[in-house]
């Protein structure tokens, strides 16, 4: 084989590996700022603070980089993702320290809580169908049957979380108060087609979803 082709595949091969790796244990020390409002492993109390344990490892990363991005002063409108409450929180982790904090709460065993008995039936139509008549596919196809959610596709895990968090991004994606769903704009389509009380059924059948 040429000789520069084969320095250039060893050099990609080992920046591959240096973007790839998180160390969960490395990860695990840097949490200790995020376990006051996210739990320590992860599981958060409050039902205002999304759970992060068991997420998806690139689901993770993404949502931090965007956090970062989105919270930065003079950040540009519309960019990132914007959560105040993290303001400031993430600037000085380097791009490593993410993606070891991403590999600390993906390892962590998520727990699951209960449904509202009164809103399982419409909340599992609509998670399990969709609304085809307006064109609004099923959760089930990206997310999962269970919720476990789509790791290689960065499609989060929904099952177990606060019903309460739930509801609060499928509003503000409705509302495009949240728009980092890219370009195809995914979940603010398929938000747009919820009424509130969709979304009351939907955040409650998911917090108890396993
Ligand atoms: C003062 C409370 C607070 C602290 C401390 C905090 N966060 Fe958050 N975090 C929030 C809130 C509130 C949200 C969700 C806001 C919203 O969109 O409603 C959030 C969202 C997130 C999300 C997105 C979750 C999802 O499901 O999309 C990630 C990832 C995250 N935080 C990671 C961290 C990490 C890592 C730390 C520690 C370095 C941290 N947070 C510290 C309050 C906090
Ligand atoms: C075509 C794929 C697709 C379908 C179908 C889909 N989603 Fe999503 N969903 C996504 C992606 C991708 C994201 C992450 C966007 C980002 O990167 O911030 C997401 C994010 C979410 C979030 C935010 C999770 C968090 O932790 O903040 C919620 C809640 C959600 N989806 C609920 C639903 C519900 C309920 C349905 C069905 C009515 C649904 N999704 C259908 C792809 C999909």
């Amino acid at each position: 084989m040429n000789k520069a082709l084969v320095t250039l595949l060893l050099t990609l091969g080992i920046t591959g590996l240096a973007h790839a790796a998180g160390d969960a244990a490395a990860g695990q020390g840097k949490a200790a700022v995020c376990g006051a409002c996210h739990g320590p492993d992860g599981n958060s109390a409050a039902p205002n603070f999304p759970k992060l344990a068991g997420q998806g490892e690139r689901y993770l990363l993404k949502q931090m980089q965007d956090i970062k991005a989105g919270t930065k002063p003079g950040a540009p409108e519309g960019s990132g993702r914007k959560v105040l409450e993290m303001t400031g929180m993430l600037d000085n982790f380097s791009d490593q320290d993410l993606a070891d904090l991403a590999a600390y709460f993906t390892s962590q065993k998520p727990t699951v809580g209960a449904a509202d008995p009164q809103l399982v039936e419409a909340g599992e139509t609509l998670y399990r169908g969709g609304k085809l008549a307006d064109g609004m596919p099923a959760c089930t196809g990206c997310h999962s049957p269970n919720g476990e959610g789509n790791t290689p596709a960065a499609y989060p895990r929904l099952s177990g979380q606060h019903a309460q968090y739930v509801a609060k991004q499928l509003t503000d994606f409705r509302e495009g108060a949240r728009t980092n769903d890219g370009d195809n704009m995914i979940m603010r389509s398929i938000a747009a087609k919820l009424s509130n009380k969709d979304i009351a059924a939907i955040s409650s059948y998911i917090q108890g979803l396993h």
